[in-house]
């Protein structure tokens, strides 16, 4: 049996979202919770012919006498896993980090409400920006004495989706994209997004000149700037994060099940892991926080793995990432044990 929640699941892509998690056999049940329409996405997904009994809450009207919490607690009640797309997205000109305004606060009682009411649920943050959303999310369950490092993920999936989909493209092949498959590690945002090309599945040709290696580079950081270009003013990345945030849930759900091998880069927590603490050492670098390969298991993150060999570029990716990364983290950690 297997609860799956989504909050925010009335928006851009948790509508989607929720419907990839309605089709998704080993959910046997689908929570939504968004402060409109969440009745109506609910009533029309239940009428999917699959296994899952789908749910939907709001917040208590204005007036009632009901706690404001009580439509999110009931929402997450007995959750296994718990999607966060909650928040604001960008607009042309906006960076990730003017969303932190609006959306810190929205994930800091999203992740209370997670800590009172299903303290061991798997908690997968897409909410932006990450960077700062994940150790928010974190620092709440440490202030309620049920942090996981092992049960925090921030969503970073739509990097490696983007990664296989260009690297297939400069490859002039489509239909390698299954075949490719490219470790993003990092942050998720702009130059904290680095993807290890040298790791390709499919090598990139030596042939390939820099500039257009560069170019790629610079794509995968930015893609999520050519679709809010392109939606001009209407939002983000919706459908394609509905497949990446599906695609990551569907892997947390195998692992807890037993699935064992699954190996897909997440944003975690580093100090907490044996593994990560290793890779502090390798980035010469105390940072909490980090896109890394990590092996999934009943637990959520069983281990986090090594960063492999890094060509001398990517390492000077790393390096530039570094102080924005840090920035970020600290940002996220002091909303919450120091608001102002
Ligand atoms: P959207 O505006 O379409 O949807 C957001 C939803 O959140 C809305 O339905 C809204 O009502 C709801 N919401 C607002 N406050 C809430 C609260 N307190 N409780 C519950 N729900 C609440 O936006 P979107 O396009 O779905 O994007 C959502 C977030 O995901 C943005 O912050 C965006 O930047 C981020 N995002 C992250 C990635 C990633 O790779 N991690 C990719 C794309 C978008
Ligand atoms: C993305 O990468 O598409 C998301 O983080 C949304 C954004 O603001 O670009």
């Amino acid at each position: 049996m297997v609860k799956a929640v989504v909050l925010g699941a009335a928006g851009g892509i948790g509508q989607p979202l929720a419907l990839l998690l309605k089709a998704n056999p080993l959910v046997t049940e689908l929570s939504l919770y968004d402060i409109v329409n969440t009745p109506g996405v609910a009533a029309d997904l239940s009428h999917i012919s699959t296994q899952s009994k789908v749910t939907g809450y709001l917040p208590p009207p204005k007036g009632s006498d009901l706690p404001a919490d009580d439509g999110l607690k009931k929402t997450l009640a007995g959750a296994d896993i718990v999607v966060i797309p909650a928040g604001i997205p960008r607009k042309p000109g906006m960076t990730r980090d003017d969303l932190f305004k609006i959306n810190a606060g929205i994930v800091r009682d999203l992740a209370t409400g997670i800590a009172t009411t299903c303290p061991k649920a798997a908690v997968l943050v897409i909410s932006n920006p990450v960077n700062s959303t994940v150790p928010i999310v974190a620092e709440v369950l440490k202030k309620h004495g049920v942090f996981d490092p092992k049960k925090v993920f921030g969503v970073t999936t739509l990097d490696v989706v983007r990664a296989s989909t260009f690297v297939a493209e400069v490859l002039g092949d489509l239909s390698l994209v299954s075949k490719v498959s490219v470790p993003v590690v990092g942050g998720h945002s702009g130059v904290t997004i680095i993807p290890l090309l040298s790791q390709s599945t499919v090598p990139l040709p030596s042939s390939l000149d820099q500039s257009t290696v560069d170019a790629l580079i610079k794509r995968i950081q930015f893609g999520g700037d050519e679709v809010v270009k392109a939606k001009d003013g209407a939002g983000s990345a919706t459908l394609s994060m509905a497949y990446a945030g599906a695609l990551f849930a569907e892997n947390v759900i195998k692992a807890l099940k037993g699935a064992t091998g699954i190996v897909v880069p997440t944003y975690v927590n580093l100090s907490a892991h044996e593994g990560g603490q290793v890779i502090q050492k390798e980035l010469g670098s105390s940072i909490e926080y980090f896109s890394v390969p990590v092996t999934l298991g009943p637990n959520g993150v069983e281990a986090i793995n090594s960063l492999g060999s890094l060509s001398s570029h990517e390492q000077s990716l790393i390096s530039a990432a570094l102080p924005e990364l840090q920035e970020s983290i600290t940002k996220g950690v002091q909303f919450i044990q120091a608001p102002k």
